[in-house]
């Protein structure tokens, strides 16, 4: 059999696991809002509208920080539309997605949800096509104390208290020429950086995010950020990126090795990042805000016809996910855990319908997709601090991304309770591989208390509507431990956590 072998040393920390690592996204696009998390007439939508089913899910998830209003759609976004009586909000013509925008659901609704859901709100301004003023009036909305006029609005519209959003995206992937009010990097640096000064003299605790790249492969890759950072680096905490991957044309075995070029994107990011601190003599650090991440067939919605329709709430790039996706999204996870000292928020895009964990169906049932799994499991166990985890594994050509390693592996350490949580891939399309964790840097014996593993000798299996559990997680076969020796046996094209307890 294949091996690999992983080290663990408790004093080898990288840093404390971030909770916001866990981050969904929803969007007003397609049915994330509406028949995502909202659907009024729905036989399980409770006193406002929402789908308890969601909401449940979305708990069972483990989502801890959810990005909202966009996306795309914030980009032509008037926040104001979606407050106040309902009867009053005007349809929209929303540009990024051509489809309708009711506003039924505004930001004070939305924040009803996040507080069901039990989730930090991270909110994206528009500075598309508006600016500094209508982020000064949003925050005002949003975060002032009463006292002031539109602080005053808001309790009106029934939230007397402040809100107290924490993170705050200064708009959305500003170098895409398919945004509204695309700019260069010397006028959205310019835009961030005045709208992060006014956003601080409002409140000084905030923690701003300017846009990164929206793909590592944009040809202003790179010079974008250090751009943008020049403009903004003692304004902001955090630059954004955002990576979406796919299999393309069958090729598994790229595919299956995506994180090692996420390993990369974060590596020349805050590369860049800290070049332009040096030149600034600055000792701050810039942090990552990972907040569009994903496997999403692009290529699938780019090949379609453009809408001509307008329609409310049209299904848009529904993608129904299988084992492979899972594990990839799995191994998202793994680079983004590695990489904690850095990354410090992220989030999955999106959660409900459009690319996401939950789907549902509109007046029926909602389910895990196969990718709501690695997901879930990762969110629950992940405590403590991440661990520097070398893991020593044959490699594998791709024609994609180079040489990759057939096994990728983090592992965390809750000091508090002992628990080390192991959480590994296997990318090898046929053989299983034995996985030997080494364990004897931690003292007192750790034993295997709980194991779970995706995997199917069908690949391309996708949980449906009909069947909704086809692809589930069930306990990793094979996991011994011998003193401070663990042995665990990743089956191919598989994700799998082990729960080692005190
Ligand atoms: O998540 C879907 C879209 O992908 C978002 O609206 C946009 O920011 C990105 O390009």
């Amino acid at each position: 059999m294949l091996k690999a072998r992983v080290t663990l040393d408790p004093a080898a920390v990288v840093a404390p696991v971030s909770r916001r690592t866990f981050g969904s996204f929803v969007e007003h696009m397609g049915r994330c809002v509406h028949t995502g998390i909202y659907e009024p007439g729905h036989p399980l939508a409770d006193e406002d509208g929402f789908r308890t089913d969601v909401l449940a899910l979305t708990r069972e998830l483990g989502v801890t920080t959810v990005r909202y209003p966009g996306g795309n759609f914030v980009s032509g976004y008037r926040w104001e539309d979606g407050v106040g009586p309902r009867e009053r909000r005007p349809r929209r013509r929303d540009l990024a997605w051509h489809s309708i925008e009711t506003n039924e659901v505004g930001i004070d609704e939305f924040a009803r949800w996040a507080a069901k859901a039990d989730v930090e709100i991270m909110y994206a301004v528009n500075l598309g096509t508006r600016g500094v003023q209508e982020a000064l009036d949003v925050h005002e909305y949003l975060n002032q104390p009463t006292g002031t006029h539109l602080a005053d609005l808001r309790a009106r519209h029934g939230a007397e208290k402040p809100y107290g959003i924490r993170m705050w995206c200064l708009g959305n992937e500003l170098d895409g020429p398919w945004q509204l009010g695309h700019k260069t990097a010397q006028e959205y640096g310019r835009l961030a950086a005045a709208t992060a000064r006014a956003l601080r003299a409002a409140e000084p605790g905030l923690h701003l995010v300017a846009c990164g790249s929206s793909g590592s492969s944009m040809p202003t890759f790179g010079a974008w950020e250090a751009t943008v950072l020049e403009h903004t680096y003692d304004l902001v905490d955090s630059v954004s990126c955002h990576a979406y991957y796919e299999e393309h044309d069958g090729d598994l075995g790229s595919f299956l090795a995506s994180a090692t070029d996420m390993d990369h994107f974060v590596d020349s990011v805050v590369a860049t990042a800290d070049s332009v601190g040096a030149r600034l003599r600055s000792r701050k650090k810039i942090q990552l805000s990972f907040d569009e991440w994903n496997v999403w067939y692009l290529s699938r919605f780019q090949n379609q016809p453009p809408a001509t329709r307008w329609d409310v709430a049209p299904p848009v790039i529904e993608d129904e996910y299988n084992v492979a996706d899972a594990v990839v999204v799995g191994s998202l996870l793994i680079s983004l855990l590695r990489h904690s000292d850095r990354v410090t928020a992220a989030c999955q895009a999106q959660l409900v319908n459009v690319i996401a964990p939950i789907r549902t169906e509109p007046g029926g049932p909602a389910w895990r997709q196969t990718i709501f799994h690695p997901f879930a499991r990762t969110a629950a166990l992940a405590r403590g601090d991440v661990l520097r985890t070398a893991v020593d594994a044959p490699v594998y050509e791709t024609a994609r991304y180079g040489e990759a390693a057939l096994v990728d592996a983090v592992a965390t350490h809750d000091a508090a309770s002992g628990d080390v949580a192991l959480f590994a891939v296997n990318r090898d399309l046929t053989r299983p591989v034995e996985l030997t964790v080494d364990l004897r840097a931690f003292g007192p014996p750790r034993r295997p208390a709980g194991s779970w593993t995706l995997c199917d000798d069908d690949v391309r299996a996708t949980n449906t509507r009909d069947r909704p559990d086809r692809v589930t997680l069930r306990p990793a076969g094979e996991v011994t431990a011998d003193g401070n020796t663990a042995t665990v046996t990743l089956p191919p094209v598989s994700w799998t956590a082990v729960r080692l307890a005190q």
